[in-house]
């Protein structure tokens, strides 16, 4: 049975696949593919763009989504094996995960670090349980990678570009500043992606603390060996920009201070002039902007990049909806 946990897991044919199906539903939105099929969504954190995007994506594909908040209007979850169950959790991954499968035919699990401990968080171990326990196929809605969120960046590009892939392009994913500390899923997720689909990654962020962790570094560098692009870490705001062809941005806590956020908050205030600005966006080669909302603007960038012709942050957004729609009926066997 095939899970959607990480593009690192799927072969390029198939995610070739996945966005050219993506492109379909994006011209004719309507379809059969769900029809009679359920999908549970579990959100342990907040969301807009992924809850509306399923929940319409398997109407429009005429089946149905139920949406649930574990520990809020859904029991709490015990995730750890051999526990006596003495504290918060009413019930066991090995029942929740087993039960869901008896109704849907896909699961969908949101569930971001708790940001005390990275050794532990970076296990990804709710979206792991489920998949270990479901008996039909889990989606990965944002854990400490956002898999939905990098087919759609790359249909947005694909748009932008024309062409299937980024060999050729320089590709700046920014480090941006935000006033709390943020989940690193996005920025691994766009390191992965971008050197998956053969571009010249550039990883700008402050310091070296803020660089991400290595299993992404890893597969970064991998996958520019093996895409025909490369990898490469700056802490140079200028010469990151000088001829970017894709700015990225997102903000994430330097995993050496994980947990102990009160110490980084001092160091992260000292970056705030890595917000994405007219002037940055002016050194790069006609640069396209994006970033995965949500967007605090004037923070992460002004409202002038957020506003231009260059942002195509709205157009990712609405890629959601059909790349979903894709990965579902992938998933059931459409
Ligand atoms: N980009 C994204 O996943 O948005 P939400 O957090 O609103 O779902």
């Amino acid at each position: 049975m095939k899970h959607f946990l990480n593009t690192q897991d799927w072969a390029r044919p198939d995610l070739d696949a996945l966005l050219e199906q993506a492109a379909r539903f994006k011209r004719d939105k309507l379809g059969d593919q769900l029809r009679g099929k359920s999908i549970a969504l579990l959100f342990f954190n907040p969301s807009l763009r992924t809850r509306t995007s399923f929940e319409l994506g398997a109407f429009q594909l005429g089946g149905h989504a139920v949406v649930l908040a574990p520990g809020k209007d859904a029991w709490p979850i015990e995730f750890e094996s051999g526990v006596v169950m003495d504290g918060e959790a009413e019930e066991h991954i090995a029942e929740v995960a087993r039960v869901l499968s008896r109704y849907a035919d896909l699961i969908a699990v949101r569930a971001f670090p708790k940001f005390q401990d990275w050794s532990v968080d970076r296990q990804d171990r709710v979206l792991r349980g489920f998949a270990r326990h479901a008996t039909v196929p889990v989606i990965n809605m944002e854990t400490i990678t956002h898999p939905c969120q990098e087919l759609a960046h790359i249909q947005a590009l694909q748009e932008h570009f024309g062409s299937t892939d980024l060999r050729g392009r320089k590709y700046v994913l920014t480090w941006t500043y935000h006033p709390k500390a943020l989940n690193t899923a996005v920025a691994n997720s766009a390191l992965t992606i971008a050197t998956r689909y053969g571009a010249d990654v550039t990883l700008l962020c402050p310091t070296p603390d803020y660089v991400l962790d290595e299993r992404y570094m890893e597969f970064g560098a991998r996958n520019a060996a093996d895409n025909g692009g490369s990898l490469t870490v700056s802490h140079d705001i200028a010469s990151a920009y000088d001829g970017a062809d894709v700015v990225y941005a997102k903000s994430w806590g330097a995993l050496p201070y994980f947990g102990r956020w009160d110490e980084e908050k001092p160091i992260r205030d000292q970056f705030r002039h890595f917000i994405v600005d007219s002037g940055k966006m002016a050194r790069t080669r006609d640069a396209v902007f994006s970033h995965c909302l949500p967007l605090r603007r004037n923070i992460k960038a002004t409202d002038a990049v957020m506003d231009s012709a260059a942002c195509i942050a709205i157009d990712e957004a609405e890629n959601r909806l059909h790349v979903q729609k894709a990965i579902m009926a992938a998933l059931v066997g459409q």
